[in-house]
């Protein structure tokens, strides 16, 4: 049986989706601010699934440590929900990822592990895997090929965007990190309506579901260097590509004309989102995903002052 929700959980979910207009295109779109999540960010949802299924199957004691290699925002939210249920959270990161993420995470009484940034996702998952081998303990939440992911967004954030637009979507666009967003919205939207398009947004500098190789961009939380399993189920009717300059832009435009404090990797959405949207009629319903907060990125290109023109 599921035990009460700490108070702070129940705050996960349910966020709003806000229409955006753009006056230069005619176009609105609709993103869903998942940065209001009580941590921070999208993946709330799937930390809070993915340790109540464990407690429910009782893969979870009171000496469990949970164990999970995450760009940031998994970690945080996975710290949070462990702090609120009185589970120790080791996080193992990139040390590419935002030094803001490392404070959080130990702020919420988390440890965290970093592993060089050269290696991407694959050498965090490969330790994680080594250090549960060792240690029973251990219990692993698996972000990148639990179904979990995928499935809580089938069943809660899609819904939730099917109600909020009052009907089915024409697109939706975000990126992926484990494509548990995309593949299990993708469902969501695509069993609401067979049309709807469902688009990943990945940086132009690695763009590897186009086949190109991974290199540096500056878009945290996605394309990690790694097509993760999880979207090998989704449904994509096509890729959108966009430069990390043109994800800082829109990220700086978002906090300066629509007071909308989000990270990167929201400015990414909203800039493929509009592609999309302006190849479709004005009154299209295009939807994305704010996915977290910009307090986070103090320490990133987003807060160094952009170039004079
Ligand atoms: C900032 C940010 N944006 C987007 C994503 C992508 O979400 P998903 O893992 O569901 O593909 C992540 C995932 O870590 C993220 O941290």
């Amino acid at each position: 049986m599921t035990r009460p929700r700490p108070p702070v959980l129940t705050l996960i979910g349910d966020t709003p989706l806000l229409p955006l207009h753009f006056p230069e295109t005619g176009r609105t779109l609709y993103a869903k601010a998942e940065f209001l999540n009580p941590s921070g960010s999208i993946k709330d949802r799937l930390a809070l699934a993915i340790i109540e299924d464990a407690e429910e199957r009782g893969l979870l004691r009171p000496d469990s440590i949970i164990l999970e290699c995450t760009s940031g925002n998994t970690g945080i939210s996975l710290a949070m929900v462990g702090a609120a249920k009185g589970y120790r959270v080791k996080i193992l990161m990139s040390e590419s990822a935002s030094v803001e993420r490392r404070h959080l995470i130990r702020q919420l009484g988390g440890e965290v592990q970093l592993f060089a940034a050269n290696r991407g996702y694959a050498t965090g998952i490969e330790l994680s895997l080594e250090l549960a081998a060792q240690d029973p303990r251990i219990f692993l939440p698996r972000q990148f090929e639990n179904p979990l992911n995928a499935l809580d967004h089938e069943l809660a954030t899609g819904p939730e965007i099917l109600a909020q637009l009052g009907g089915p979507a024409d697109a939706f666009v975000a990126g992926y990190g484990t494509g548990g967003t995309l593949t299990g919205c993708g469902r969501a939207l695509k069993a609401a309506r067979a049309a709807t398009r469902i688009l990943a947004m990945e940086p132009a500098e690695a763009a590897m579901l186009s086949g190109e190789m991974p290199c540096c961009h500056h878009i945290e939380g996605v394309a990690g260097g790694y097509v993760p399993p999880l979207l090998r189920d989704a449904k994509l009717d096509g890729v959108i590509k966009v430069s990390s300059a043109d994800a800082l832009a829109m990220t700086r435009r978002l906090s300066r004309e629509f007071g909308l404090l989000v990270g990167t990797s929201s400015g990414a959405n909203i800039t493929a989102a509009l592609r999309t949207a302006c190849d479709l009629p004005p009154t299209a319903k295009v939807v994305t995903i704010l996915c977290d907060r910009a307090e986070r990125y103090y320490s990133t290109k987003l807060f160094a002052e952009p170039p004079t023109p």
